[in-house]
């Protein structure tokens, strides 16, 4: 933006040359759920079998990140907002140099994903749902949020005090709640050679 004395300063090696160096597509795979859905646990395992195949890969955990980059920002809608955004950004350019950036982010609200969706090229995000109930979330309640969230303990907790808009047009949907994370993973894996983003 020049009125802002900012320029865009142009890269020697393009991405196409990155993902030709890599041997695969990037994009940015978007899992969203609840708390407790196996987002986490999911977009690490696709990331060991993307790995072992040499995909270039960085997976951004909400939990993760909330420790440094986003370590300013709580649960209000604004806050999960500039999260998504942030993190949106960064995938954005991750996919730019060429990797296959894997998010697990419970990013409840469509609008932040849609926002994000639009920062990049339509067949470069795509966004996948863990759909697991909040009956199953709240049994598993690895964390003991879910118990803290009833007795009042956490404010705006996704599911119980605060909503979650479930995706109406993912492009992959994963049963986390009924499958078993072999299964998951496979759905994952199928989706992305059936794309062409890996061979
Ligand atoms: S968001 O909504 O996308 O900005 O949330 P995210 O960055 O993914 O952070 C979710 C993790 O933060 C913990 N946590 C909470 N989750 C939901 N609501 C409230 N109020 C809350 N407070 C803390 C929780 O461990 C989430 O991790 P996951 O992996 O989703 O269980």
């Amino acid at each position: 933006m020049a009125e802002n004395n900012i320029h865009w300063h142009q890269a020697l090696i393009s991405r196409s040359d990155r993902e030709l160096r890599h041997g695969h597509k990037s994009v940015i795979l978007w899992f969203t759920g609840l708390s407790g859905a196996g987002k986490s646990t999911l977009a690490h395992a696709i990331e060991r079998r993307l790995f072992e195949k040499h995909c270039a890969t960085f997976v951004f955990d909400g939990d993760n990140v909330r420790h440094g980059l986003c370590s300013d920002l709580g649960f209000t809608q604004g806050d999960r907002e500039e999260n998504i955004r942030r993190v949106g950004e960064m995938a954005k350019l991750f996919t730019e140099a060429g990797v296959i950036a894997i998010t697990a982010f419970i990013s409840p609200f469509s609008a932040d994903r849609e926002r994000v969706r639009s920062l990049v090229a339509t067949n470069d995000f795509i966004e996948i749902y863990c759909r697991c109930t909040i009956d199953v979330c709240e049994q598993r309640d690895v964390k003991g949020l879910y118990a803290k969230a009833r007795q009042g303990l956490i404010p705006n907790f996704t599911g119980i005090s605060s909503p979650y808009e479930i995706p109406q047009n993912p492009e992959l949907t994963v049963d986390t709640g009924k499958l078993s994370l072999d299964e998951c993973v496979e759905q994952v894996l199928a989706y992305l050679k059936l794309q062409r983003v890996i061979v």
